[in-house]
């Protein structure tokens, strides 16, 4: 359905659609912001220079990236990197929605300020919306920087750093707990 998909502009621009990847049965979804030039040319999620860090990123969690599953807000590239639009978001929503229902996840990870504002449907910045625990279709949602971002603004990794420590004890908790409640 989504290689078909021509719900909005990006359908015309883009190489490859970029589903997402990873298991089926993560416990962990991250959601970035859109492919960009690897992504499109390779019909993969984060294979680019941000991709590299988030690999090393999910493997300082104790992860691999077969062990999760990674994803975009929008499927398909917003041409020139640019940000895409909340009506790309709208429209690329009920892909990421069965995305979410199928795996299941015990928690979603939001890269970055644009997949953060269009999963919790606010405007607000990355800064004042990690540390805590949101929800996204019934599952605990965190929000840390975007790994692009990460690569212009190295004295924000620290923060990166702490914000993938709360995940893996907020997993570990939701797990000990059977996930019903935290
Ligand atoms: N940035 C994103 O947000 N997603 C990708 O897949 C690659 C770079």
């Amino acid at each position: 359905e989504a290689q078909h998909c021509r719900a909005c502009v990006l359908a015309k621009t883009r190489t490859t659609v970029v589903f997402g990847e990873g298991s089926i049965d993560a416990d962990l979804v991250f959601v970035g912001e859109g492919p960009g030039e690897d992504e499109d040319r390779s019909g993969r999620p984060f294979v680019g220079r941000a991709g590299q860090l988030l690999t090393k990123m999910i493997t300082a969690m104790g992860l691999t990236r077969e062990d999760v599953y990674i994803c975009n807000m929008v499927k398909c590239r917003p041409p020139g990197n640019r940000n895409p639009e909340p009506a790309e978001a709208l429209a690329c929503e009920p892909f990421l929605h069965r995305q979410i229902d199928l795996i299941k996840p015990k928690l979603i990870i939001a890269l970055g300020k644009v997949a953060a504002t269009n999963l919790l449907a606010r405007e607000a910045s990355v800064t004042s919306l990690r540390n805590r625990i949101h929800q996204y279709r019934g599952i605990p949602l965190i929000v840390t920087y975007h790994p692009a971002y990460l690569l212009r603004s190295l004295q924000e990794k620290a923060r990166a750093w702490e914000d993938l420590c709360f995940a893996v004890d907020t997993m570990q908790g939701l797990i000990n707990s059977g996930s019903e409640t935290i």
